[in-house]
């Protein structure tokens, strides 16, 4: 029979406890299976969505998780969240283990873990009024705070920055910044302890994105939230997040705090996603503005089969025989800070210094490129 969860009072673990673990996860795995054959489907692979991740979030922390598309992101938030089973693998709130916790043993804290989600056009019901979409979760959980759920509603309309008198809208009514403003009321209404925002901003214009960031720095900070803010790249969470990890293929291939992943990143694939950044491009502080770019080489592998040893190897320069026999450790390697780990058997020198070169890594490219610059 299966353990009940017992956890403290909400108010009672929120208080003094800053900086303690919220969520751990250890081993965490996701694979779909790949079914196939003719008149009868079998089993035939598996898509390796999440593949062994291990990451903890504490209180109040705003976590950053960052990768190319289609790295497991999002299958990661969905099993943090328990919208979807994982294959293996554990995950633990406030010390208690949740990973399969039924629908009635979730339920105390089901409201304590919400989501926002990328799409602020397909995640609210258009046939619901701002009020109904907003009050919806109390509604779920049967939650009547102090003064009545419109007052509440009209008061998390103010937090989120939109008029309370709005409460009777459709969701039509409003521009996609403000729609996602309405997706973090709604996040926000039974008073979260953590918060998985899937690219909150990046269906949202470029000059909207600092806005709705803005709002969730101020809501994480004044109301004391922890985030696990997902991310395609590491610009929109430079600013968000006071720890960083970045995903490829199913895998963290380096976490660390804020500085030394922006500053000391040892991880090859770390370095090509920085350089595609243009406010930290790393030679610019160095060189006077001249521009590095990190080309990596052809797209994403197949997580159905992904490279044996080291997963970035295929687009990495600086692969070697090692990578491909041997999968590198996510480990605390020689200069790196505390906490600082990256999974890579040739690291790079932990410095902010420009390369000489631009590194290219696609040859159809470099020629291309010498091409144009030969005629
Ligand atoms: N329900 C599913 N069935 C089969 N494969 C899936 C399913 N959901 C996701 N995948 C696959 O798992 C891998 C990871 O998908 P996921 O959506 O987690 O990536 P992501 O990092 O969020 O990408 P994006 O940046 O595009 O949102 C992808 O190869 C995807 O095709
Ligand atoms: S382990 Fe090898 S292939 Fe992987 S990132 Fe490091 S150097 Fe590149
Ligand atoms: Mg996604």
């Amino acid at each position: 029979m299966k353990e009940d969860l017992v956890l403290p009072a909400p108010r009672e673990a929120a208080a003094d406890s800053a900086g303690e673990p919220l969520l751990q996860v250890a081993g965490l795995t996701k694979h779909f299976p790949v079914k196939g054959g003719f008149p009868i489907r079998r089993t035939v692979g598996a898509v390796q969505a999440v593949d062994g991740i291990d990451l903890t979030v504490h209180v109040g922390e705003s976590f950053g998780l960052v990768g190319e598309s289609g790295c497991g992101k999002s299958t990661t938030g969905r099993l943090i969240t328990r919208l979807m089973e994982p294959t293996a693998g554990t995950i633990s709130y406030r010390g208690k283990d949740i990973t399969h916790a039924s629908r009635k043993q979730l339920a105390p804290i089901r409201s304590e873990i919400q989501m926002i989600f990328q799409d602020p056009y397909s995640s609210l019901n258009p046939r619901q009024t701002v009020g109904k979409i907003i009050s919806g979760p109390m509604e779920i959980n049967d939650i009547v705070p102090e003064g009545g759920r419109e007052k509440r509603v009209r008061e998390l309309l103010e937090i989120v920055g939109l008029n309370p008198e709005h409460y009777n809208r459709f969701p039509h009514e409003f521009s996609g910044g403000q729609r996602q403003r309405i997706g973090v009321a709604r996040a926000l209404a039974l008073e979260p302890k953590l918060i998985v925002a899937d690219e909150p901003v990046s269906a949202l214009d470029v000059s909207i994105q600092a806005q709705v960031v803005n709002l969730l720095q101020k809501v994480q900070a004044e109301l004391g939230i922890a985030f696990l803010f997902i991310a395609h790249d590491l610009a929109v969470v430079r600013h968000f997040s006071q720890r960083v990890a970045v995903m490829y293929l199913g895998k963290i291939i380096e976490v660390g705090d804020r500085e030394s992943i922006y500053t000391r990143p040892r991880h090859p694939y770390t370095h090509a996603l920085l350089s595609a950044v243009p406010e930290v491009n790393l030679s610019d502080e160095t060189d006077g503005g001249r521009r590095e770019r990190i080309r990596l080489a052809g797209d994403v592998p197949s997580p159905i089969s992904p490279p044996s040893g080291c997963r970035f190897r295929t687009r990495c320069w600086k692969a070697q025989d090692k990578c491909a026999a041997e999968e590198p450790p996510l480990i605390q390697i020689s200069g790196n800070h505390e906490g600082h780990l990256t999974a890579c058997h040739f690291p790079e020198e932990p410095t902010i210094e420009g390369r000489d070169e631009d590194i290219v890594l696609d040859p159809a490219l470099a020629a291309l490129e010498e091409g144009i610059e030969g005629q």
